[in-house]
């Protein structure tokens, strides 16, 4: 990529496009955890990224969800329809793991049945706290109507992300998406990838996301290529 970069976030950087309404998002290899305390890059880790989210964002579209995802310009880098960014981490759990049994009494595994939504503010400076909706509004972030269409959005993505995953041995355990208002549209936006889900293979119960990397559970690359290859029928990227 030739121009400066909009916007370098952790692990993608945003370059503006010469077609207006629309920006440039490219997946680097470059993996965070523990609020950026951890870092390194993983040769070829955004290419995999890459492809789970466009096949993902394609797979929603065809059930009816609106994206942002409007075409694969190379194997690390996509076009998306520019988006007025809502800050907020919304977060669906299937089953307990990570920061709400550190937080809750709730036992690692175990099942929330109907899933629990979290929602946590994305303000780096004050270490994205969780919010509730009174907070949302107070905010001014969103309306009442507009949560409760995010909230019906975000279960039904869950719904074909989690049957999807299942048919495939994968458990979805939990994940973050994010969304953003266009001319009074709210699309999804972001990502969906292993930096931003739990997956736990049904079988063996191995990770197979970023807990390999945030608790050095082995090889990351392998583990993120696993679930390309169970994931996307036919996938023959490279590294790139
Ligand atoms: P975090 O990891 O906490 O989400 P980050 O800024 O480090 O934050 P990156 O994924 O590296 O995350 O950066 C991508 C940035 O681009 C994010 O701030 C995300 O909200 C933003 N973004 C994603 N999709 C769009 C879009 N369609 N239009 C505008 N901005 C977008
Ligand atoms: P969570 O358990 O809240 O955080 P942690 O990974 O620190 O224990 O994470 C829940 C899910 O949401 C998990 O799949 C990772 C994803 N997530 C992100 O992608 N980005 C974030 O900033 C946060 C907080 C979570």
């Amino acid at each position: 990529m030739n121009s400066e970069p909009l916007y370098e976030g952790k692990a993608k950087s945003v370059y503006r496009s010469e077609q207006p309404g629309e920006l440039i998002v490219r997946f680097r290899d470059d993996i965070t955890a523990f609020d950026g305390e951890k870092k390194d890059v993983l040769s070829g880790k955004g290419v995999f990224n890459a492809a789970v989210s466009a096949f993902f964002f394609e797979h929603l579209e065809s059930h009816g969800i609106a994206t942002h995802f409007v075409r694969m310009v190379d194997e690390r880098t996509m076009i998306v329809r520019e988006l007025a960014m809502i800050p907020l981490e919304v977060i669906v759990r299937n089953r307990a793991a990570g920061s709400i049994v550190r937080r809750y009494p709730f036992a690692e595994g175990q099942v929330f049945d109907p899933p629990v939504i979290v929602m946590d503010f994305k303000d780096d400076a004050r270490h994205d706290p969780m919010i509730n909706d009174d907070i949302i509004m107070a905010l001014d972030l969103l309306n009442r109507e507009e949560i409760d269409a995010i909230r019906k959005t975000t279960l039904e993505i869950n719904r074909l992300l989690s049957a999807y995953f299942r048919e495939r041995g994968i458990t979805l355990v939990d994940f973050k998406i994010e969304f953003g208002k266009v001319g009074g549209a709210i699309l999804l936006g972001d990502e969906i990838s292993m930096d931003s889900m739990r997956l736990w293979d049904r079988e063996t119960g191995e990770s197979l996301d970023k807990d390999v990397y945030r608790f050095d559970r082995g090889d990351v690359l392998s583990a993120y290529g696993r679930v390309v290859q169970r994931i996307i029928p036919g996938y023959s990227g490279g590294r790139g």
